[in-house]
C-alpha cells in the first residue's frame, strides 16, 4: 500500500479533475477518482486508483465511494469537489433544464462530495477540501448568469465551512481560474477568450494570460493543496495564487497596468 495519503477528486475523467489526478499520481498519492465516464477513468491507466462510477447528484453513491476507497488506502486526506459543468447562454431563451442541471451538479454535487468526508476529517482533526469555483464565482458575466450564480454558491460556502471547520483543523481551499485550455464542449467557459488569445489579442496580453495560467496550473494547485506549511492551513487559498489583482486591491494598492 502507497504511504502517502488518499487524494478524492470529483470529475477526474476530463479536464482540470483529470490533471490534478495525474498531478497526484506522479507525486505517489492513492487516488479515489469518480466520473459518470468509466471508461475515461480507466483509460488514465493510473496506478492505486479506485475508479468508480458515479453522479456527483447520487450522494449515496459518493459516500460509498469514499467509504470503499478508505478501506482500501485509509482515509481521505483531500477531496478535490471539482465534478462541474457550464452551460452559457442567453438567460431569456436557455432551457431551464439547463439551470436544473448546473444548479444540481455544481452545487448540491460540491456539497455531496463535501458530505462523503466531512464527519471523517472532522473525527480526525485532519483534511483538505478543495473547491472547484471560477472567475465567474466572483465576478458576473450576462451570457453566465445561472453558472455565476452556481461559482457564487461555491464561494459562499467555502467561506463558510472554512470558519466552521478552522477549529476542527481541516482546511478550505477555493480555487477559481478564468478560462482554462482543459475545459471540453461541455465546460465551454472561456472558448471564445481563449480564440481570442489565439488569434486577437496583443502580444503583451497573450503573455499576461501564458503567466496567469501558469499561475493556476493543476501541479501548482496540487502543490499549494499537499503543502503543510503552517501559513497554509486553514486558510491558505490558491485564489490569491490566481488573482494577484485581487491580492491588490484588497490591499489598497494600485493595479498594475498592462501595456
Ligand atoms: N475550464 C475552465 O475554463 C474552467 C474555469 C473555471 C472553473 N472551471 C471549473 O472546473 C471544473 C472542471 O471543469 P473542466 O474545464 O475541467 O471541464 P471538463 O473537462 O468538462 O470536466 C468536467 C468533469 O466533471 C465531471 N462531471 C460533470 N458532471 C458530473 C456529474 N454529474 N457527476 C460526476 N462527474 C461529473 C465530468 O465527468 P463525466 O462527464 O465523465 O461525469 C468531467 O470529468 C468545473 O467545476 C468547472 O466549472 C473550469
Amino acid at each position: 500500500m502507497p504511504d502517502k495519503p488518499l487524494i478524492a477528486i470529483t470529475g477526474a475523467s476530463s479536464g482540470i479533475g483529470e490533471a490534478v489526478a495525474r498531478a497526484f499520481s506522479r507525486a505517489g498519492h492513492p487516488l479515489l477518482l469518480i466520473a459518470r465516464r468509466l471508461d475515461r477513468l480507466e483509460a488514465l491507466g493510473l496506478p492505486n486508483a479506485l475508479l468508480k462510477k458515479a453522479d456527483v447528484r447520487d450522494r449515496a453513491a459518493l459516500a460509498a465511494a469514499v467509504g470503499e476507497a478508505e478501506a482500501r488506502f485509509g482515509p481521505v486526506d483531500m477531496m478535490f469537489a471539482n465534478a462541474g459543468i457550464a452551460r452559457l447562454g442567453d438567460i431569456a431563451r436557455q432551457a431551464p433544464e439547463e439551470w436544473d442541471e448546473m444548479i444540481d451538479i455544481n452545487t448540491k454535487g460540491a456539497m455531496n462530495s463535501v458530505h462523503a468526508v466531512l464527519s471523517g476529517m472532522i473525527g480526525r482533526k485532519h483534511g483538505t477540501l478543495v473547491m472547484m469555483s471560477s472567475i465567474a464565482g466572483r465576478k458576473v458575466y450576462p451570457d453566465h448568469t445561472v453558472y455565476c450564480g452556481t461559482k457564487f454558491f461555491v464561494h459562499a460556502v467555502s467561506e463558510s465551512l472554512r470558519e466552521y471547520l478552522a477549529p476542527h483543523d481541516v482546511r478550505v481551499i477555493v480555487v477559481s481560474p478564468r478560462h482554462y485550455r482543459y475545459g471540453s464542449a461541455g465546460s465551454c467557459e472561456g472558448r471564445d477568450d481563449a480564440r481570442q488569445l489565439q488569434g486577437e489579442q496583443s502580444g503583451d496580453r497573450r503573455r499576461h494570460f501564458r503567466r496567469r495560467r501558469r499561475r493556476s496550473h493543476p501541479r501548482r494547485l496540487s502543490a499549494a493543496a499537499a503543502s503543510d506549511r503552517p501559513g497554509n492551513r486553514h486558510h491558505a487559498d490558491p485564489t490569491e495564487i490566481l488573482t494577484q489583482r485581487s491580492r491588490r486591491r484588497r490591499d489598497g494598492r494600485p493595479e498594475r497596468r498592462m501595456e
